[in-house]
């Protein structure tokens, strides 16, 4: 299949090919973006030189935040929409090939499957990355951010209601993988963030869409709020009994699977098309690459590396471990959530 990506490219943020986005207000937003940028407050970055604060969220200065804002401003959602929302490296490779798998199950064989050929991110747009084409998809969307919550239009939360799924993980084993994939992706002209500084960071909220912590709540809250619109998953969960998981994902994206489904195996079979060990050993996952924009390339491989539960204590001290535990009960007390499974 055709990649969706690299369709976009936000270093300009630009008219839609089909024109339906008035172009003045796009330059409105790229106006915008120019002027509040150089007032932003910055932090150190993992992979870019600096983040800036934006409506008190981290992002790139030139990729995420522009794509915030010409969400903000100009995506149009549908209420069939389907978005698949997470922190980076909570498992959103892993979320998009589940998701794609479940809802296109009865287009594709399992034997000729564009996973098979296709990185995951390849296989619906990131929202982000401004896709020119959107309007042109027809329902149900398959879509994707890493935008909190509580910073997505009202069209998307409120008057279209798409619908979300979120995957959280637990703190560490977050931020370590972001500090590997981060280092892979930093030029060669900045040195190596160490794990300290980035513990530091991470612990601060300064990380690309952090606070984490927010993140995670901002959706935990809305899958409280409007359970019918917001499926909220864990990592450790879908390690755990991930057959179990498909088939509430399954359910909740209103594609239940069948008694005859389940008897035949299909949801084993997603299970299996999907896994880690499947996946990262595909040639178009160990030699390709993602391109987000012209500047932003992927290496495939980065977004596989070990994906275990736990594996981020291993890094970590004692004290780092303490200091982060800390933090996260304080951040999610009263809230009814708790890491792990
Ligand atoms: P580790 O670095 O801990 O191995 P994201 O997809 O949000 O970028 O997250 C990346 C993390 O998910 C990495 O974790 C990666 O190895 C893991 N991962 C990728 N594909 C996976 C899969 N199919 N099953 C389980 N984990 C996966």
């Amino acid at each position: 299949m055709d990649s969706f990506l690299p369709s976009p490219d936000c270093d300009t943020i630009s008219k839609t090919d089909n024109g339906q986005i008035d172009s003045h207000l796009i330059q409105k937003t790229n106006e915008g973006y120019r002027e509040i940028l150089p007032n932003l407050p910055r932090g150190k970055g993992w992979m870019t030189e600096h983040l800036v604060q934006y409506q008190g969220v981290w992002l790139t200065p030139n990729f995420a935040l522009k794509g915030l804002m010409w969400v903000q401003d100009h995506f149009k959602p549908r209420s069939t929409d389907i978005c698949l929302a997470t922190f980076p490296k909570t498992g959103t490779t892993w979320l998009k090939a589940l998701t794609f798998a479940t809802v296109n199950r009865t287009r594709y064989g399992f034997t000729d499957h564009p996973l098979l050929t296709t990185v995951p991110h390849g296989c619906l747009p990131f929202l982000e990355a401004c896709p020119k084409d959107l309007d042109g998809f027809p329902s149900p969307r398959l879509l994707s951010t890493h935008i909190p919550y509580t910073l997505l239009p009202n069209s998307m939360t409120v008057n279209q209601s798409c619908r979300f799924v979120y995957i959280c993980r637990d703190p560490k084993d977050v931020l370590v993988s972001k500090w590997l994939f981060m280092n892979k992706l930093r030029p060669k002209e900045l040195a190596p963030i160490s794990l300290e500084e980035a513990f530091e960071l991470f612990c601060q909220g300064i990380s690309h869409y952090g606070p984490y912590w927010d993140h995670v709540l901002g959706y935990w809250k809305a899958s409280l709020e409007t359970p019918e619109k917001v499926l909220f998953l864990k990592y450790e969960e879908l390690k755990e009994e991930p057959s179990v998981v498909v088939k509430r994902l399954g359910e909740f994206l209103g594609h239940p699977f069948s008694l005859e489904e389940v008897s035949k195996g299909v949801v084993e079979e997603i299970v299996k098309l999907c896994s880690f060990e499947n996946l990262s050993n595909l040639e178009v996952n160990k030699s390709s690459v993602l391109k987000l924009s012209t500047q932003i390339i992927i290496d495939n491989r980065h977004f596989f590396r070990k994906g275990k539960v736990g594996d981020g204590k291993s890094y970590l001290t004692d004290e780092m471990i303490k200091r982060i535990n800390e933090i996260t009960s304080e951040k999610l007390l009263g809230s009814g959530l708790v890491f792990g499974s």
